[in-house]
């Protein structure tokens, strides 16, 4: 999510780290900074909003030293501000994060009771008091943060400096990516190539649970174990932007293969197996409240709204609360029903559509509670909610949304699990099964990723056609039309949505042999999938081609369909999660195939921020 960038060797380190910086920008970030080692002394500088900001008062007043660690934030845990932006520091003890900390509210709460001061809402800074006070106890550098991430539960890239140890930088790195840059008398550390590719094309990925020390002379890795280890340096011959996309051509094609991690990092310290239940942080919803609400809006545009459709039935299945699920273009401008026991919930990836966020203030304003789901902290709807749910998904940049829209459902999901449980419609049992659905979709999409080359054989055939339909129903309705709103957004072609029962309401009198209809066919539930093997006969017989997106081991949609690709049964709620992949890769594959600017669309906009 963040960026993360140190050096060490015989130059100035302040302006190679702001430069580094500048070429991890492509990611998003709110804040940035930077912490320099000169003599035993310490210097931080940090600013909010564009790094232009940092560079201004680097240039105005350059912290000197020859090693240093630099940082952009995208803010999860604490607003974007110049106190919450990283190097965070204790004592002698500077670090830069990327990842969650999810045990830091306990840890916190164990170091006040110690004396410690917090000076940051942050996560990370716990880091820097841990590895202090390590320190006070006598260890050595790499020693002392050895004995800090024992302590911690989570995921982390971290890289720390020390005033009373100012020649090194320590490393270590879990579930983030973090790479060393070797050159001659002077190294680099960064999480992502293109901080270092200005400086050394040779790089050593490290590997789940490795401490590096890394001096100007050499580079030191070590094991979970602490025992020394040999990782592989590479020559990198990526361009700059090859290196920006993790080597996939386009954005989108990397975002697509995040969703493993990305949805990963939404369930992090969410999910309470044992308890049956699921934690939100700062979630201010009192069970009377909660037991009060009558109904739930939700408000979106575009694929966020989608979700929504996805939502309404999870939360009505589990938590039996009604559910309407609203464009906030259309809501803003109505005179619509709102009440005092009704929750808004605006969803968006941005945090910053302008219709979703009138129509929620639209809302707050006639008294209902209001929520977001939202992957940009301290956008304008997590400014307006009351609470906000993170997705936690990492910087989109293609414009058309994937895995924002895998994450939102997830979200959704654990939100249905937790109203559950609050107004009792969950027993804890039941809790703990759909969390444990939960807990397999990582690995699930994963798997579901292999499709890849079965879907690119059907983009291929189909490249050229005029018109697609999607079929859907139940909680795979949602699914079709975000199928067919990511076939038209980036490869031009008209595509339509539908829900399976509607075919007959129109859309079957477009069929014929020049017709594809990817018919979304999970076996799960019963009852839709009964339904929609009717619709596929209804299309067969019109003589229109049918791809079917079924469950791995289903032999009767298969006998039925011209093209099947085949992905793991999830439960019928989280199914969503697992179909809508081959088909952000098949709208992804059609458009690279027909030479469209993938990431960029015409005339579409990353986030509408006007009417
Ligand atoms: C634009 C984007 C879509 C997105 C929609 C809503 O149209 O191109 O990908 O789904 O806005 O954006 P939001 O940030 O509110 O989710």
């Amino acid at each position: 999510m963040c960026g993360i960038v140190g050096y060490v060797g015989d130059k100035e380190s302040a302006p190679i780290l702001v430069s580094g910086l500048k070429k991890l920008e492509y990611r998003g970030y709110d804040s940035a900074g930077v912490a320099v080692v000169n003599r035993n002394q310490l210097n931080v500088v940090r600013a909010t909003g564009k790094l232009r900001n940092l560079e201004n008062r680097v240039v105005a007043d350059q912290p000197q030293g020859n090693i240093g660690i630099g940082h952009t934030r995208w803010a999860t845990h604490g607003r974007p501000s110049d106190e919450n932006a990283h190097p965070h520091t204790y004592k002698n003890v500077a670090v830069v994060h990327n990842g969650i900390i999810e045990n830091h509210l306990s840890l916190k709460t164990q170091l006040r009771a110690k004396g410690h001061v917090f000076s940051s809402e942050t996560d990370t800074e716990v880091f820097a008091h841990l590895i202090s006070d390590e320190l006070e106890a006598g260890k050595e550098l790499p020693d002392a943060v050895r004995g800090a991430i024992e302590q911690v539960k989570g995921t982390y890239a971290l890289a720390v400096v020390s005033a009373t140890d100012p020649h090194r930088i320590v490393c270590t790195k879990n579930a983030s990516p973090m790479v060393l840059g070797l050159s001659e008398g002077q190294n680099f550390i960064a999480s992502d190539v293109p901080a270092v590719l200005e400086h050394t094309r040779d790089i050593v990925y490290m590997e789940e649970g490795d401490l590096a020390i890394v001096t100007a002379a050499k580079v030191d890795i070590f094991n979970r174990q602490g025992h020394p280890v040999n990782r592989a340096t590479r020559r990198i011959d990526w361009t700059p932007m090859m290196a920006e996309k993790g080597g996939y051509k386009h954005f989108m094609h990397k975002e697509i293969w995040e969703q493993p991690r990305a949805v990963a990092d939404t369930l992090r310290g969410r999910m309470l197996l044992t308890e049956g239940d699921v934690h939100f942080e700062g979630w201010n919803l009192t069970p009377e409240k909660v037991r009060s609400l009558s109904k739930i809006t939700i408000l979106a545009c575009g694929t966020s709204w989608h979700s929504g459709v996805a939502g309404k039935h999870m939360i009505e299945t589990l938590a039996r609360l009604p559910v309407e699920v609203e464009l906030a273009s259309e809501f803003r401008y109505r005179d619509p029903i709102v009440e005092s026991s009704h929750l808004a919930i605006a969803i968006s990836q941005s945090g910053e559509t302008a219709d979703t966020l009138a129509a929620f203030k639209e809302a707050k304003a006639r008294g209902a509670t209001a929520m977001a789901i939202c992957n940009v902290i301290g956008s304008a709807m997590t400014r307006e909610a009351e609470f906000s749910v993170l997705t936690n998904a990492g910087p989109e940049i293609g414009v058309a949304s994937t895995k924002a829209f895998t994450t939102q459902l997830v979200a959704l999901y654990l939100l249905a699990v937790k109203l559950g449980r609050m107004r009792g419609t969950l027993s804890v049992a039941a809790a703990q099964e759909h969390l444990t659905h939960l807990t397999e979709i990582p690995k699930m999409i994963e798997e579901v990723l292999k499709c890849e080359p079965a879907v690119k054989r059907v983009a291929r055939e189909f490249m050229n056609s005029q018109d697609f339909l999607f079929l859907g129903r139940g909680p795979m309705h949602p699914v079709a039309l975000e199928g067919a709103l990511k076939l038209k957004e980036i490869s031009y072609i008209h595509a339509e949505g539908y829900a399976g029962g509607e075919m007959k309401h129109g859309p079957i009198a477009l069929i014929d042999e020049k017709m594809p209809v990817v018919v979304i066919a999970p076996k799960k539930p019963h009852v839709a999938y009964e339904k929609i093997i009717g619709n596929i006969e209804e299309v067969r017989a019109r003589g229109g081609k049918v791809i079917a997106v079924i469950d791995e081991d289903d032999d009767q949609v298969a006998g039925l369909a011209d093209h099947v690709i085949r992905v793991p049964a999830a439960c019928a709620l989280l199914a969503p999660v697992i179909a809508t992949i081959p088909l952000q890769l098949l709208a992804y594959h059609v458009a690279e195939m027909r030479g469209n600017d993938v990431d960029q669309p015409r005339n579409l906009a990353k986030s509408v921020t006007v009417e």
